[in-house]
């Protein structure tokens, strides 16, 4: 176990109480918005609770299903409904999202989980530690302000020439830079643009592949030097169509698109990447009252290797 970041964790909490830490009750919203919250929340407290009974769950769906009726369990149920993109979710949120991903509280948590490894990030460590000794390129997706780039330094001897590029959203991105320039992160550099993956020794995309409509593989289909390997973790995936949802943060909300699990590996497949393992990510799961065909009980880990890398 490296201690490169052992000695920051005090400048983590300086900068988190410098930002809004916010509670889960969106103090910050205003007043009308705050009531469709609570109401929105209490419509989906109401269909899960009647989803968790058969006959009740019978009743629901047959109300869906009747023309008239089906219009107002849509104003019921609020932004507890399926959607056919991540732009439909996110209309649905409206006000509600309350920035979304760039709340502030978004990077405060993200920043307290670098802390210490999840339960899922030792799959990923797992696979990591082997590629280390030559690992000089990292393209980091949905990597927030780096803190898987904190965490993991902690377990693992990274080059002194690794350069870990994280690739988020612009808000995100310059809490990020703030940040690693207190923590002396030098290795640690911010990018917007999945060009930024060309080359790389690894990808990692760990809870944020839901955040894009096109699946990884279209992604990657537009980068001109495939990524070596692949490390996919904390991904809710289906094995029907897919489908966008909305989760709720507490303080904020965002949409997300539940992939569908074959269709992201054969894509991957056709790219030339061979899937080595998977592993199930049980400590996180999604739900939609209702519609027990969109409920993830484990998200996803797998790791892919590309057929030229040795
Ligand atoms: C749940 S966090 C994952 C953080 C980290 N990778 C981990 O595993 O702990 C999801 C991240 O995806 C980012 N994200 C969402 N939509 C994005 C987009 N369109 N482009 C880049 N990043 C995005 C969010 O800002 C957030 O930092």
């Amino acid at each position: 176990m490296s201690d490169t970041y052992h000695e920051h964790p005090t400048s983590f909490h300086r900068v988190l109480d410098q930002s809004s830490r916010t509670s889960s009750e969106s103090p910050n919203l205003k007043w009308l918005a705050r009531i469709n919250l609570r109401k929105t929340r209490a419509a989906g407290k109401i269909l899960r609770c009647m989803a968790r009974n058969s006959a009740t769950a019978a009743a629901l769906k047959l109300v869906r299903s009747t023309p008239i009726c089906s219009h107002i369990y849509k104003a019921f149920a609020g932004y507890y409904l399926p959607f056919s993109s991540l732009e439909e979710a996110r209309e649905a949120i409206g006000a509600l999202a309350n920035r979304g991903h760039a709340h502030p509280y978004a990077v405060d948590r993200h920043m307290e989980y670098s802390q210490a490894a999840r339960p899922s990030d030792y799959a990923a460590l797992y696979y990591i530690r082997p590629l280390v000794e030559k690992l000089r390129t990292v393209i980091d997706v949905g990597g927030n302000a780096g803190n898987l780039f904190y965490c993991y330094s902690k377990y693992l001897h990274f080059r002194s020439d690794l350069i870990w590029k994280v690739l988020d959203l612009p808000e995100v991105i310059s809490r990020g830079r703030a940040l690693a320039i207190r923590c002396g992160a030098s290795q640690l550099n911010f990018v917007e643009s999945w060009s930024e993956a060309s080359g790389a020794d690894l990808l990692i995309a760990s809870g944020s592949l839901h955040y894009f409509e096109p699946t990884l593989p279209r992604l990657l289909a537009d980068v001109s030097s495939l990524p070596r390997h692949l490390l996919i973790n904390r991904t809710p995936l289906v094995d029907g169509a897919k489908v966008a949802i909305v989760q709720d943060g507490g303080a904020y909300r965002v949409a997300c698109v539940l992939h569908n699990r074959n269709a992201l590996i054969m894509g991957l497949e056709k790219l030339g990447y061979r899937l080595i393992d998977a592993w199930p990510v049980a400590e996180l799961s999604a739900d939609l009252p209702g519609y027990p065909e969109y409920t993830v009980s484990g998200y996803s880990g797998m790791f892919f290797s590309h057929h030229t890398s040795s």
